[in-house]
């Protein structure tokens, strides 16, 4: 066991260790004394649950070529990627990707949506500025019993969320964390800019990350931050510095707008530094690693960190950015999601993932998978049960929206039974 989890707080856990638990009996930490405290045993943040979910429409280089002065063997030969997924139709929204991989890390975990204490949803295009698109993937999954936020940390934003969900498994305050990562990066893509158009797609990944008392999952975790590169990827309008107005539409203010050449040489030497950081923190060398999952931006940022700088051999470092091009925060949970499709990821494996983004940002993990990874035999019986679930999600959800309306018609006065709210003239 690593210095930093024999430190962690004596619990009294459940989760993924099989047991039930009733929501409102979250677990609190009896003692934060150094040693074990008798009878109880330490508590960890296990990942036992993965999905993801794309968008059917494919955009692959050659139909790019068509829209942009741009060639396939420039985009295969700079970037690595072949082809991306991209939300064509209106009804897909960053929301209804996140809930599509929700409900299928909720699956693999066989937990109901009702058990999960909190919902983070890192995302560079979120669904509004307010409210958070994790309160409405919270509603549309039925999570009754969830707090919900997003998480800005851009293509960092899931191992920030990964971070923050140990954070609160450990101390007690959650059972059953959801992290997703989701994307429409498409609709703040600029169509016309071959600098940009090219890398990004749009996709979601998520993870259920769950108390227990079996040794590993999440065991460290390193995150940074040089807000001095702000200006190298950034959506410059939209928000208190530069207020929509007709300028900064007809400017293409809201579009991305990136330095490439320096976000490459960031990434680079970040992706290298924080795995080395985060490997130290678990206690582990580079020779460890079984699989390093990282950011799925550009093969030859990966190339020239992990693989040149770390010496780690080609087939510990999983790479499917081919087929889906930067999908921001949900690259690395559907490459999570790949590699165990690809048997790559067996309980007992060192893994990291690391990502870089806007900000600037990185942040790394460590893991030591431990929960198996071959999906449950689901029924028919199992299957109709949870459509039956997210159908009554959906029908309560439309109840208390007809109910506010029509509550809203009254006057105020029958609305408080004859007594004015605070503030309320008149
Ligand atoms: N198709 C064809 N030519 C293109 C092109 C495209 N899509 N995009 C740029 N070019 C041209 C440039 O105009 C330039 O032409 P010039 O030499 O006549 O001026 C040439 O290709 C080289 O451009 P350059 O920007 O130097 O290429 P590069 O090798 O640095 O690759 C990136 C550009 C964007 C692929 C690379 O810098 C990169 O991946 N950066 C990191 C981006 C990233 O990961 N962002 C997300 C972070 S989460």
């Amino acid at each position: 066991m690593s210095e930093q989890q024999s430190q962690q707080p004596e619990l009294h856990s459940n989760g993924a260790s099989g047991k039930e638990y009733r929501n409102g009996d979250t677990p609190r930490p009896r003692a934060r004394a150094a040693g074990p405290v008798k009878g109880f045993s330490p508590r960890f943040a296990q990942i036992v649950g993965w999905g993801y979910h794309v968008p059917e429409k494919i955009i692959t280089n050659f139909d790019l070529e068509q829209i942009v002065d741009t060639q396939d063997e420039w985009i295969r030969s700079r970037t690595g990627i072949e082809e991306r997924h991209v939300a064509a139709s209106p009804a897909e929204t960053t929301a209804t990707l996140g809930i599509q991989a929700a409900r299928a890390a909720l699956e693999v975990a066989d937990i109901p949506p009702s058990k999960v204490d909190l919902i983070i949803c890192a995302t560079s295009s979120p669904e509004h500025i307010f409210p958070s698109t994790a309160s409405i993937i919270q509603d549309g999954l039925g999570a009754v019993n969830a707090g919900a936020f997003d998480l800005s940390a851009a293509c960092s934003g899931f191992v920030y969320g990964l971070s923050m969900a140990r954070g609160h498994i450990l101390a007690g305050d959650a059972e059953y964390v959801l992290v997703i990562g989701a994307e429409t990066l498409s609709r703040i893509v600029d169509w016309t800019d071959r600098a940009t158009c090219v890398l990004f797609g749009d996709g979601a990944g998520a993870v259920l990350m769950a108390a227990s008392d079996v040794p590993g999952g999440v065991t460290a975790s390193v995150l940074g931050s040089d807000g001095s590169g702000a200006d190298l990827l950034t959506v410059p309008a939209g928000g208190s510095a530069m207020p929509t107005s007709l300028e900064t539409v007809s400017s293409g203010g809201h579009y991305i707008k990136m330095d490439g050449t320096a976000v490459f040489r960031f990434a680079t030497r970040v992706m290298a530094e924080a795995t080395r950081q985060v490997l130290d923190r678990a206690g582990l060398s580079v020779d460890d690693v079984d699989l390093v999952i990282p950011h799925q931006a550009n093969v030859r940022i990966i190339q020239n960190s992990v693989l040149k700088q770390l010496k780690i051999p080609g087939e510990k470092v999983f790479v499917n950015l081919q087929k889906y091009g930067n999908t921001s925060t949900a690259s690395i949970p559907i490459a999570l999601c790949e590699a165990i499709e690809a048997g790559k990821i067996q309980p007992g494996n060192n893994l990291v993932f690391v990502g870089f983004g806007a900000g600037l940002t990185w942040a790394a993990c460590a893991i030591k998978w431990s929960v198996p990874v071959s999906r449950p035999e689901t029924t028919w019986w199992r299957n109709t049960q949870r459509q039956a679930v997210y159908q009554a999600a959906a029908a309560r959800s439309m109840w208390k929206r007809a109910i506010r309306r029509v509550y809203s018609q009254f006057p105020a006065e029958s609305r408080w039974g004859g007594r004015k709210e605070e503030g309320e003239v008149g």
